[in-house]
């Protein structure tokens, strides 16, 4: 998961690829670079073009210091901020990369699984080679491949880039500068995203996802694997696969480019968790009535007999949007007779379960890009499954295979640990399983009006409880010296505990692992003593009680107890250590509330100990590999 931008215009290209590259550095951040081309004004100069490659280790602040110490200009070039795959962080591995000749520079975003025996290949010795990655083997190839094709502009480049494409195995997003092709950049995708855009007055960029392309144009096009894109000052041409030139279908983009800002937070983390209250209202607008009642039926028009006629349905993804799939199953599994099967999606490609035309296949993924998400609904569709998608990305890859989309319209995620999108999901999720019951005639009306119209009341009381931060965050500063965690949830509880340890270890790096509270005696209980605080999702619901023996279970062994609980509730005045409430709702619908005090503790625990909470060490916000 690395972040590309490119650019050809009229404006001297370095600020643009830096800006482009730091609202995509939520992709990866461990070295970064640029490449600049500097054609000479006069076409028919006999003088070579000067190519600028500055590029480094660590972030792209650090490549704006080293652009700033020594300057470079050009009106076209490109630009890539690492995420390692192949080689380690350094700055030879780091992306520009040239062919051996140095007559092309490109960069890459994904994995060429077949570089090692396409490097055997290649007549260049394996020691020629600068760098250990893949990208650098490309780069030779496709060089060797435009030479072959006469070297000639457009066409040899195209030809070489259909032959590349053939060659290559795995997922890639290329942009490719040739010094011989003035004015152009190519653009090869298959498997890795990018999106093209032209801003009308003569600038045409080219970047992994559409925050790098919101200040110059909201109308763009989403290149599908095997397309090719020549950039140019006049605008956009795309050829398919096959060599065939064509037109490509563009999307207008309803975000614009404060939302990609912090607007005065600290951190997109902290702005996103404080936008939950409009992403929720924002999720239900249009699909759930003032009076409680769902209609889905513009977004997905099936027909009673097609929902009944499905036997099971699956629910499939990877980490955050596993967890508010978990809790959608607990709420599904209330109001339809349908077989559920809710998995990690690196394991339901690999099991062996039915999966046919009578199955609903759902995948949640906030990117649409996670490839291993991609890879569960390429098999379930294989195998004839109706595919949704619900995903905050519409251009998305997984918007774009599948049958039907459910939009989560949560606006720009840029932090990498997911927050309001979490929310955006359960509250789609809820929608959905409610249309799904509705045309399959398991829900009363009376049970659907009260469930929607409590729905319709969350923002607010997500809202009241983001008005409450300090006393998270003196929370907080009362346990970030503790170096495990254990969080504890039953029934709709348990996974909002997992996500809750989920973003506690990734933005803090302390161990925190989650269990059903009923587990606890079953091995983990062996953990507790004073120094492993323990976070308890305890809202009133019907488990209650069942909770309440867990937290005197580890109170007996004094480890310090945190409960989240109901507003009212004082039954666990004298037991927890301390207690933060949200305010009353329905036990279907606490996770949406019991879900922020875990976010806001994670977040300000991250920042007593100073993290870098919008990038974590490790990380990126979309897995676009395996
Ligand atoms: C969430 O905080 C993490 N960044 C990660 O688990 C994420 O939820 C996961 O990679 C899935 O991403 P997706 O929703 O874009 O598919």
């Amino acid at each position: 998961m690395c972040g590309i931008v490119g650019y050809i215009g009229h404006r001297n290209v370095v600020d643009i690829l830096v800006k482009g590259l730091q609202s995509l550095e939520y992709r990866g951040y461990d070295s970064a670079g640029i490449a600049v081309v500097d054609y000479p004004e006069d076409k028919n100069s006999i003088k070579a073009p000067a190519v600028h490659i500055v590029k480094g280790v660590g972030k792209v602040a650090d490549l704006k210091s080293m652009l700033d110490s020594s300057p470079v200009s050009g009106r076209q070039g490109i630009g890539h901020t690492r995420w390692a795959t192949h080689g380690g962080v350094t700055e030879v591995n780091a992306h520009p990369h040239s062919d051996l000749s140095s007559k092309l520079v490109l960069v890459h975003n994904g994995i060429v699984e077949n570089y090692r025996e396409l490097r055997a290949e290649l007549a260049a010795p394996a020691e020629s080679y600068k760098s250990e990655t893949d990208t650098e083997v490309i780069a030779q190839l496709l060089s060797t491949l435009y030479t072959k094709y006469g070297g000639e502009e457009r066409p040899a480049m195209i030809e070489a880039l259909v032959a590349l494409h053939k060659r290559l195995r795995g997922s890639f997003a290329l942009v490719i500068m040739a010094k011989d092709i003035p004015g152009k950049i190519y653009c090869l995708r298959k498997g890795s995203p990018l999106v093209v855009g032209f801003s009308g007055e003569g600038e045409a960029l080219c970047a992994s996802d559409v925050p790098a392309i919101l200040p110059y144009t909201q109308d763009v096009v989403y290149l599908d694997d095997g397309d090719i894109a020549e950039l140019s000052a006049e605008g956009m041409r795309f050829w398919n696969a096959s060599g065939e030139e064509f037109e490509k279908n563009h999307v207008h983009i309803d975000w614009d480019v404060s939302m990609v800002d912090k607007g005065g937070y600290p951190h997109f983390m902290l702005k996103e968790i404080n936008e939950q209250g409009a992403v929720l209202r924002s999720s239900m607008a249009k699909r759930l009535a003032e009076e409680g009642t769902v209609d889905l039926s513009a977004e997905l028009p099936w027909t009673k007999e097609e929902a009944c006629a499905w036997k099971r349905i699956h629910i499939v993804a990877c980490g955050t949007s596993y967890y508010a799939s978990l809790v959608a199953e607990r709420f599904l599994e209330t109001i339809t007779d349908l077989d559920i099967r809710v998995d990690v999606a690196s394991e339901y490609r690999y099991r062996n379960f039915p999966v046919g035309p009578d199955t609903l296949a759902v995948f949640v993924s906030q990117s649409g890009e996670t490839a291993d998400t991609l890879a569960a609904e390429r098999l379930a569709k294989a195998r004839g499954a109706r595919c949704l998608a619900v995903t905050n990305v519409i251009g998305s890859t997984l918007a774009r295979e599948v049958d039907d989309i459910l939009q989560l319209k949560a606006g720009p995620e840029i932090g990498v640990a997911a927050t309001k999108t979490f929310m955006g999901q359960m509250a789609v999720l809820y929608l959905l399983s409610l249309y799904i019951a509705k045309l399959r005639e398991t829900l009363t009306g009376d049970y659907e009006r009260t469930i929607g119209r409590e729905m319709l009341a969350l923002p607010y009381k997500v809202e009241s409880i983001l008005q409450q931060q300090e006393k998270i965050q003196k929370l907080a500063v009362l346990h970030s010296e503790a170096r495990d965690f254990l969080f504890l949830g039953r029934g709709n509880s348990f996974p909002v505990a997992l996500e809750g340890a989920l973003k506690l270890k990734e933005i803090s790096y302390i161990h925190a692992e989650a269990y059903a509270a009923g587990e606890m005696k079953h091995g983990p209980i062996a953990l507790l003593d004073p120094r492993v605080p323990v976070v308890v999702v305890s809202p009133k619901d019907d488990l209650h009680e069942k909770t309440f023996s867990n937290i005197l279970e580890a109170k007996a062994r004094k480890a310090p107890v945190i409960a989240i609980a109901s507003e009212g509730d004082a039954s666990l005045d004298s037991t927890a250590d301390n207690i933060f409430h949200v305010p009353v709702t329905l036990p279907l619908l606490s996770p949406f509330l019991t879900v922020t005090p875990l976010q806001l503790f994670a977040y300000y625990v991250a920042k007593i100990l100073g993290c870098d909470i919008d990038q974590p060490r490790n990380l990126a916000k979309s897995v676009t590999v395996e």
